[in-house]
């Protein structure tokens, strides 16, 4: 296939663009590096650099486009709060113009990066597919609208879709992992404790309804991640838009979390204890029977200690290109 990657700059992106290249094929990378690294993107993709409102048609036209993975995106939770206006366009606005571009010239397989945060706080765990869906964030809420409006085109103009909905991605595959200029994500903020470019490592509640009061999440590892979207571009049916979440079925603590990067990397992370973070949910841990049954996704990397260890490989070679080195 030739396969569109937005947002191929980006962690998630990259990842699947470099994925799809070694499973044979071809690839051209849209990205406006607003949030994204140019080292990321695979040296064997085409890369259009742009916005994808401006670039999509010409692209699917000129690069015969078979198919559309869509990953470019704001997605900082906090940050959707504070500026929701960006999160609408970026997200919202930037996907209906690719809706369109994808529409008007006949381009109808899709696959759709989508999250968690689409589901809010959960009334049990763990979560499936039909489960109300209540965002607490703009993020999650631009995520959700995505989803119903590539329902509707699929039913008006046939397309056939996928939305991923993602827990909590972590871990890195060969050259590519975590090195955003503006990190929230617990991994990588307790691995630059690790490696010196942070003092300590805040933990945001221990006084959650949790085992040992910290927040449970569903690390999926990177990897896995990505062999998920190229069987969902592999099986995709006209008119269909599916839905599936991708975990990898187990909680993990943040202290636990903490623990794991200690013993990773040997390092004795010093740890404080903060107050909550607002919008966090206590647990997080995703169902993903329906993608294992019908896409045949099989997880492989689902151990916390394989996806730290894989996460600190990347990390850890990083030196002056880490982010966090530069401040
Ligand atoms: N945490 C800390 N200290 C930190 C950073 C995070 O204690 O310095 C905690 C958070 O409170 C949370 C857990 O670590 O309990 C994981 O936090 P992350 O920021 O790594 O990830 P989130 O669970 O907040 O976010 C993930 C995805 C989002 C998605 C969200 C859905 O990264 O894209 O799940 O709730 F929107």
């Amino acid at each position: 296939m030739n396969i569109l990657v937005t947002g191929g700059a980006g962690y998630v992106g990259s990842v699947c663009a470099q994925v799809f290249i070694e499973q044979g094929h071809s690839v051209t990378v849209i990205d406006n590096f607003s949030t994204g690294n140019r080292e990321a993107v695979p040296a064997d993709a085409t890369l259009v650099e742009g916005d994808v409102r401006e670039v999509a048609a010409t692209v699917l036209r000129e690069h015969n486009i078979d198919a559309v993975a869509h990953f470019a995106a704001r997605s900082l939770v906090g940050e959707s709060v504070e500026k929701p206006e960006e999160y609408w366009q970026h997200n919202l606005v930037t996907t209906l113009a690719l809706l369109d571009a994808m529409r008007d010239n006949g381009v109808n397989n899709l696959v759709f990066s989508s999250t968690a945060a689409t589901y809010g706080e959960p009334e049990t765990v763990p979560i499936t597919e039909d489960m109300p869906t209540a965002p607490t964030n703009p993020y999650g809420a631009t995520k959700l609208s995505i989803d119903y409006a590539i329902t509707s085109y699929c039913h008006a103009y046939g397309m056939g879709a996928t939305s991923l909905r993602y827990f909590n991605v972590a871990g890195a595959y060969g050259s590519i992992g975590e090195n955003r200029a503006v990190e929230t994500h617990l991994i990588p903020l307790v691995l630059q404790v690790a490696l010196g470019h942070r003092e300590k490592i805040m933990i945001f509640g221990d006084d959650w309804p949790t085992e040992d009061g910290t927040c449970v999440r569903d690390y999926i590892h990177i990897r896995d991640l990505a062999d998920a979207h190229l069987l969902a571009l592999e099986s995709n049916t006209a008119s269909q838009h599916r839905i599936f979440n991708l975990g990898s079925g187990e909680g993990y603590s943040v202290a636990q979390v903490i623990d794991t990067c200690r013993e990773v990397t040997g390092h004795p992370i010093p740890a404080e204890v903060a107050p909550r973070r607002a919008g966090d949910p206590a647990t997080l841990i995703a169902s993903s029977a329906k993608a294992m049954n019908q896409l045949g996704w099989r997880p492989s990397r689902t151990d916390l200690h394989t996806i730290v260890s894989d996460a600190w490989a990347f990390t850890s070679q990083l030196g002056d290109r880490a982010y966090s080195a530069q401040r």
